[in-house]
């Protein structure tokens, strides 16, 4: 009996402990007093025509959530689900509890949480609406290695927030209100820097030491949002996930010019090789004195280069870095995590790029792949995903 009183009466109080000792939480629920919190704990706002999450300022920390739909769970129950689903982030997000939350102390600092859904190909399928379907598969390209236990997966939840108590309760109140309708395939976290540490808005540095998201589209309605195809999903846009393991071993033999030269930029500052400030423009056409390419042929920067700024994607990665094996070395990669309105413009021939010839491939390994086409926002009165399963 695991009420009040079922513990007053036969458990805690039986075993001779107070209720101090439990550290109160015996206690009716009340308001986080939170000493020292700020005054107006940070919201990102949740309705919207997009959702939130996607041209958000990164947060600090990232939990990636990869569910697959249990059998049986067609339309009706994708949309029961979704209900409840957006009920917990439009609460959460706002920094109130969730309304079958069994810890609503938790919930008062929302530390820019934001919660983000994603429907996989087998989504569709689950709810006959195959039709509807934007082409989210990718091709197999050469350098993968890519494990089931990292890949895939009907239904995806990001959740972000600067604060990793809050993302903790928010992916647990999530995922039990999952439960009845979804298993979970995979759970991949990510961090970045804080706010205490760098401004936001500044580039970070990946764990290479890079300093990676210098070029960003710079007009998301042209690269992000997408605004034909089938009308369920304008305002949505597709998200493609890559987990890419670094051998930071093997990084470490590299010298700093080796390093430089794989990307096209110098470690410093950022600055392409023939540049001097991070923002510069790369001079592809640039050749050394012996008239090699300055920023060499298969650097990772000419190859992902997207000359139509209005086709770039938009990149919002996160660092991982796991348990240490007992050789002492560290398990360190990308959460590559790209949004953009069309694969097959946008992602796809870049990544075929980077998979043919990319210097950094020495390095890098990509063992974990998803796609996900991201619904429009909501406004208070509907709900994500509403738009295709209603
Ligand atoms: C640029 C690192 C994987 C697409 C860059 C830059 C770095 C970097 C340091 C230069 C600074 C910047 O503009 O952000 C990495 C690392 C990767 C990785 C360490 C893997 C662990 C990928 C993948 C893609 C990609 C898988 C897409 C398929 C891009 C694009 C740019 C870029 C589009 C901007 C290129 C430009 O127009 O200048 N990356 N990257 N990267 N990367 Fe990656």
């Amino acid at each position: 009996d695991l009420t009040r009183r079922g513990l007053l009466v036969g458990g805690a109080v039986a075993a001779g402990s107070t209720l101090a000792a439990t550290g109160g939480y015996l206690a009716a629920p009340r308001p986080d007093e939170r000493p020292g919190a700020p005054a107006a704990p940070a919201a990102e706002p949740f309705h919207g025509r997009h959702q939130a999450g996607i041209a958000t300022g990164p947060q600090t920390h990232a939990v990636f959530l990869g569910l697959d739909l249990r059998p049986g769970t067609d339309r009706e129950a994708l949309g029961r689900l979704m209900r409840i689903l957006t009920d917990d982030a439009r609460r959460l997000t706002e920094g109130e509890a969730g309304l079958a939350d069994a810890q609503p102390e938790l919930a008062g600092v929302p530390a820019r949480l934001t919660v983000t859904f994603g429907f996989g190909p087998a989504l569709f399928t689950a709810a006959g609406l195959e039709r509807l379907r934007p082409p989210i598969e990718l091709p197999t390209f050469r350098i993968d290695r890519l494990q089931d236990r990292w890949s895939g997966g009907d239904l995806l939840v990001q959740l972000c927030s600067d604060d990793s108590v809050t993302l903790a309760h928010a992916l647990r109140l999530i995922a039990k209100d999952a439960r009845a309708f979804a298993t979970v395939r995979w759970t991949q976290r990510g961090f970045r820097r804080p706010p205490t540490s760098q401004p936001a808005g500044q580039t970070q540095r990946n764990l290479m030491g890079q300093l990676d998201g210098t070029v960003q589209p710079t007009d998301l309605d042209k690269s992000v949002w997408i605004d034909d195809g089938p009308e369920w999903l304008r305002g949505g846009t597709l998200m493609v996930l890559r987990r890419i393991h670094m051998n930071l071993e093997k990084w470490d033999e590299a010298d700093e010019a080796a390093k430089e030269f794989s990307i096209g930029r110098r470690l410093a500052d950022g600055a392409p090789l023939t540049g001097r400030h991070e923002h510069d423009e790369p001079d592809f056409a640039a050749k050394d004195r012996i008239g090699f390419s300055v920023i060499h042929d298969a650097a990772h920067i000419r190859l992902a280069r997207n000359h139509d700024p209005a086709q770039r994607m938009l990149r919002r990665s996160y660092n991982y870095d796991e348990n240490v094996g007992p050789d002492g070395v560290t398990d360190t990669g990308l959460l590559f995590v790209s949004y953009q309105a069309d694969l097959a413009r946008q992602f796809i021939p870049v990544q075929q790029r980077l998979a043919d010839a990319d210097l950094l491939n020495a390095w890098t390994t990509p063992i974990g792949s998803a796609v996900f086409a991201l619904p429009p926002g909501c406004t208070p009165s509907t709900w994500i995903g509403e738009t295709l399963l209603a």
